[in-house]
């Protein structure tokens, strides 16, 4: 395909470059349609979000679930309730250490504790090792899913089992070995890095362990990934988030907030991660008499068996429509708690009026409007939709009897280690009807972004045989942007929102031919057409086979980017284009 009429890149790290993109935020914030009157944005006040966030940040009273529909509440509402719950903590980290090994993952492995390696350079080689193959896995992660991702890490690793091996391998085995999953630009990316890794004086083939100088040094390597790595592999206390943990953590902090689109939100759930891997990290530091011990290690297999359980959690239990049944941590969810406390209703919930906000500034301000919330979902519940728009934070509580399972689930409890361990489910277990009214409600977390048009294109694949040799003539695509540096079959883009007929792109693919080999080439026929899917294209390919008897002209005209090939099966291709490559094969006898 040609690509000099894409301006905009598709093959970009969907979800690390997604979450940067202020002007997007912007636009959605825009589309907001807020019924109330809009507080000053306490959203992006880093300051508050400190506050909320604080070792001394809990509320004196415990906030009850917000009342439904009103769901209107100040901003304390959102603190990670994990926050102020070891037994919480503790509970996740033992449901991952129960379920880890059953997905069969290859890479992962015993965390590399600095103290049972006396030897610095044996030290030294095995996190080497460890850092590039969690390295590897994560990118891969971000790719597809973990069953793909195993077979496809497995060949990485035995072709390149370390990274200086992988610097040193030909830019197109790496393509050829990454086909399939896609996003090729990132195989190329990795590449690099591991050149650049591997011949910088410092790191000489280590990559750092430190997150900012990880992200800085290392090209590719995004917040998500440096995260993941200096976490897993050094101890470090860093946050890994994707999408499946800001899902997780919009639930448990109940922010009815756009995670795909808008920045704050997105700020907020990172920040809320931030201050729950170091709440983790240091829960090593309380020996078990509950005292703090002064000379414990820094690091620990602790941050990363956390991001790994916020994430599994997320991928297999707090999935799009979750399986609450099974969550080990629904005590400290918000949507959790809303959901139950819905669904129970008829017993008429007297619940505690949380502490009204004395600043407009403590005005949450993440959460849609719970109108436009009804609007769009539907009123499972058999509530009004109308929904009083001048009721104030801190006004939603009804008359009646409080539920006895509700209040134990919120209790704040105390997050010191000395605290005896409290069950982490609350203590009467909902029948099946009520999980499934609390999951609906759950699954309304985070609100849905309304995705991107899919745009159509049409693109004319010519493949084009040499008479004398059987040689078809391939050409490599742009090193930036969709398909990166992928072998092709000459291709031409056809101007957008233009019907095109088998005549007219006969004439515009021999017009096209033409320029590039001269005129001593026949059109055999269009062969058929080839719909290929991106994330946001839908391409559709129109096959061309063309025979050329004149090569002297040919060869003179070849520019630097294309080559006859006598082996075509090998090339780096995409899997589109290999499609096209079957179909060619099949008609040219
Ligand atoms: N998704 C991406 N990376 C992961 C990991 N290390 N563990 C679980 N899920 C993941």
């Amino acid at each position: 395909m040609s690509s000099t009429k894409r301006s905009k890149s598709s093959d970009s790290d969907a979800y690390e470059s997604s979450t940067s993109d202020r002007d997007e935020a912007e636009r959605a914030n825009k589309r907001r349609k807020t019924t109330r009157p809009a507080p000053k944005r306490s959203n992006g006040n880093p300051g508050s979000v400190q506050q909320l966030l604080s070792a001394d940040g809990a509320p004196s009273v415990p906030i009850e679930p917000c009342a439904l529909p009103q769901r209107q509440h100040i901003l304390s509402y959102h603190r990670p309730l994990l926050l102020d719950r070891r037994h919480g903590r503790d509970a996740l980290l033992k449901w991952f250490d129960g379920t880890s090994a059953t997905r069969g993952m290859p890479w992962r492995k015993p965390w590399i504790d600095p103290s049972s390696v006396p030897d610095p350079a044996a030290l030294r080689e095995q996190l080497e090792r460890r850092a590039y193959e969690v390295w590897i896995s994560e990118i891969m992660l971000q790719q597809t899913r973990v069953a793909v991702v195993i077979d496809y890490w497995n060949r990485w690793m035995e072709k390149w089992p370390t990274i200086h091996a992988l610097a040193a391998a030909s830019p197109d085995d790496v393509l050829a070995m990454w086909r399939g999953l896609g996003y090729y630009s990132r195989a190329t990316r990795i590449h690099e890095a591991a050149k650049l890794v591997c011949g910088d004086s410092v790191m000489k083939g280590l990559l750092p362990s430190d997150v900012v100088e990880l992200e800085k040094k290392v090209p590719g390597v995004g917040r998500y990934t440096a995260g993941a790595i200096t976490a897993i592999v050094f101890g470090e206390a860093s946050p890994m988030v994707d999408g499946n943990v800001l899902r997780v953590l919009s639930r448990q902090m109940g922010v009815l907030g756009d995670v795909k689109t808008d920045k704050a939100t997105i700020d907020l759930l990172w920040s809320s991660a931030d201050a729950l891997v170091k709440a983790v990290a240091n829960d090593t530091e309380v020996d078990e008499e509950g005292d703090v011990s002064k000379d414990r290690p820094r690091t620990s297999n602790r941050p990363g068996r956390w991001g790994q359980a916020l994430m599994e959690l997320g991928s297999t239990t707090c999935t799009p429509k979750p399986n609450c049944a099974a969550c080990p941590i629904t005590a400290s969810c918000r949507a959790y708690g809303e959901g139950l406390q819905s669904a129970t209703k008829k017993e008429k919930l007297k619940l505690e009026t949380p502490p009204a906000p004395t600043d407009i500034e403590d005005v949450c301000t993440y959460c849609k409007p719970f109108e436009e919330y009804a609007e769009m979902d539907g009123d499972e519940e058999g509530t009004s939709t109308k929904v009083p728009t001048k009721s104030k934070a801190g006004t939603n509580a009804k008359d009646g009897k409080k539920q006895s399972s509700l209040s134990s689930f919120f209790t704040s409890q105390n997050g010191s280690s000395k605290t005896k361990p409290k069950t982490a489910t609350p203590s009467t277990e909902p029948d099946a009807a009520t999980l499934e009214k609390i999951s609906n409600h759950a699954r309304k977390f985070p609100v849905k972004t309304i995705k991107k048009a899919v745009r159509e294109e049409e693109t004319l694949v010519c493949a084009i045989r040499r008479k004398s040799d059987g040689q078809y003539l391939i050409q490599k695509r742009p090193e930036k942007g969709l398909l990166a540096g992928l072998w092709e079959f000459p291709s031409l883009l056809l101007p957008e929102a233009k019907e095109t007929t088998t005549k007219s792109r006969k004439e515009t693919a021999t017009k096209f031919v033409h320029e590039l080999v001269g005129n001593e080439v026949k059109h055999v026929g269009e062969l058929g057409s080839i719909p290929w899917l991106f994330s946001h294209i839908k391409l559709t390919m129109h096959v061309h086979l063309f025979v050329l008897s004149d090569e002297k002209s040919a060869d003179a005209e070849l520019g630097k980017r294309s080559r006859w090939s006598d082996d075509v099966d090998s090339e780096s291709m995409g899997t589109g284009m290999r499609k096209c490559w079957t179909m060619i094969q099949d008609n040219d006898t």
